[in-house]
Order: structure tokens, then C-alpha cells, then sequence
């Protein structure tokens, strides 16, 4: 990714859906946590659940105290956009 942070529509964040690819999107920033998937405590197939997707909803049930945005800094890929939004 660069280090250049963009925005992302739902349709390129769907495309991210695999345990090798594997973007989410909490709170409105998409984060590609591919890295994480094998430190994270809870295990790859419970955050396989939100990837491709928004793991907002999921996140929050169990770990709402969690500070995603801190741990996943370094991931951050960029901001969801609404679809229709810049021509796209
Ligand atoms: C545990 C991070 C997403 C399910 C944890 C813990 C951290 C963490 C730090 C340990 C919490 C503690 O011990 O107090 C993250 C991050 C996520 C993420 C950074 C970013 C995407 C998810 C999602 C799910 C999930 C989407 C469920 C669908 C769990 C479960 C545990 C856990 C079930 C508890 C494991 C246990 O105590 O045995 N996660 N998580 N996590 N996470 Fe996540």
C-alpha cells in the first residue's frame, strides 16, 4: 500500500476477503490485517468473519475496549466511502 492512505469503496473492500488478503473496515477505516491474522487471540476463523467486510458490529460484541485503532496503526490501508461516491 505504500503508505498512501485513500479512499476505499465497499466494493474493492469485498474483493479483500481472503486469509491471505484480508482487509476490514472498523469504525469507517479499512485496515489490512493479513499481518494479524495469526497473533490475534481469538483465532483466525473469528476474524475471518469480518474480513471483506464491516467488522464494526463484531468487533464491538466482544471487544468493544479493544483499541483497534492503536494495535492496527501500521495497517491502515484507508478510509470506506459510501458507493456512488467519486465516480466509482
Ligand atoms: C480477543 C484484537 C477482531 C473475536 C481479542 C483480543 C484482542 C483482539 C487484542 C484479546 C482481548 C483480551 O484478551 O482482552 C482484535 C483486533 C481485531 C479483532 C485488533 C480487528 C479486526 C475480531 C473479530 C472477532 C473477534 C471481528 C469476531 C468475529 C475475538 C474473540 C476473542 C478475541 C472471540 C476472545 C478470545 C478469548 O478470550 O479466548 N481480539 N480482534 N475479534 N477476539 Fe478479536
Amino acid at each position: 500500500t505504500g503508505g498512501i492512505i485513500r479512499k476505499i469503496t465497499n466494493d474493492e473492500l469485498a474483493r479483500h476477503n481472503t486469509e491471505t488478503d484480508a482487509w476490514t473496515c472498523i469504525r469507517g477505516k479499512v485496515y489490512n490485517i493479513t499481518p494479524y491474522m495469526k497473533f490475534h487471540p481469538g483465532g483466525i476463523d473469528e476474524l475471518m468473519r469480518s474480513v471483506g467486510c464491516d467488522g464494526t458490529d463484531l468487533f464491538d460484541e466482544i471487544h468493544r475496549w479493544v483499541n483497534v485503532e492503536s494495535m492496527l496503526a501500521k495497517c491502515l490501508v484507508g478510509y470506506i466511502i459510501a458507493d456512488g461516491v467519486d465516480g466509482k
